[in-house]
């Protein structure tokens, strides 16, 4: 089964009487439990991709089914439902809220799902202790190094237990160690059964995923699954 089936998905941004087409044509068909890594150029459509995947943002054109629900029709509020209930988001530039501690920034998602103090608390907590953050639970992202805060963004990307990780140039900020530390969650969430789509403009980072798809000027240049060998260092 398809998690994610996109057919002739198009988007034209519109700035005045000027029309960009960003995303032209796309057929893309992801299994439950794949792990894809988009690689493109800088320009070429990735971020794009991710926010239409991400139900962040609705194709011009064509269908996206996400779990086999069509999602291209639906309103701001039914999208931010979906986007809630199915995916977890990783960015480049963390996106962690500066006034919060690391556990208020975990729990959020679930405060939108509706869930009790209690259980955010709980749920924020075991996410942290997760990404190994089990004694940083308090502190703010400015407390923080890079690659810390990205494990903090990992552990708000799953504590809502999403079937899907959209995760755009999650190391793009960081430094070898931590970029390590964080394409080894990739892997363990990719290990328990996530879909995992991974944006990058990096060979070696995008060499972890199963299948790597090529984007060039909104198109789909290439498509490729390849057996992942790995050595297991710790
Ligand atoms: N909101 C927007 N309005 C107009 N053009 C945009 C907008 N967002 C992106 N673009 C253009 O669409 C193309 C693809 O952008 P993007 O998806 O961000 O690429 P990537 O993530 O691969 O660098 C670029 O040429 C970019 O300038
Ligand atoms: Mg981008």
């Amino acid at each position: 089964m398809s998690t994610i089936e996109l057919d002739g998905v198009r988007k034209t941004y519109r700035s005045g009487s000027i029309e960009f087409e960003a995303l032209c044509g796309i057929d893309i068909h992801i299994g439950t439990g794949e792990y894809v890594a988009v690689l493109g150029p800088s320009g070429s459509g990735k971020s794009t991709l991710m926010n239409v995947l991400g139900c962040l943002d609705v194709p011009t054109e064509g269908t996206y089914l996400l779990a086999g629900e069509d999602v291209s029709g639906m309103s701001e509020a039914q999208l931010a439902e979906v986007r809630n209930r199915r995916i977890g988001f990783v960015f480049q530039q963390f996106n962690l809220l500066a006034t919060l501690p690391a556990w208020r920034n975990v729990e959020l998602p679930l405060v939108y799902a509706g869930i009790g103090r209690a259980e955010r608390r709980e749920r924020a907590h075991a996410a942290l202790t997760r990404v190994g953050l089990a004694d940083r639970t308090e502190n703010r992202p400015g407390e923080l190094s890079g690659g810390q805060q990205q494990r903090v963004a990992v552990a708000r990307a799953l504590v809502t237990e999403p079937a899907i990780i959209l995760a755009d140039e999650p190391t793009g900020n960081l430094d070898t160690a931590s970029t390590a530390d964080v394409l080894d969650l990739l892997d363990e969430l990719h290990a328990s059964g996530r879909t995992i789509v991974l944006i990058t403009h990096e060979h070696d980072v995008a060499a972890r995923a199963g299948r790597r798809l090529v984007i060039s000027d909104g198109r789909i240049t290439s498509d490729e699954r390849r057996e992942v060998v790995r050595e297991v260092v710790r």
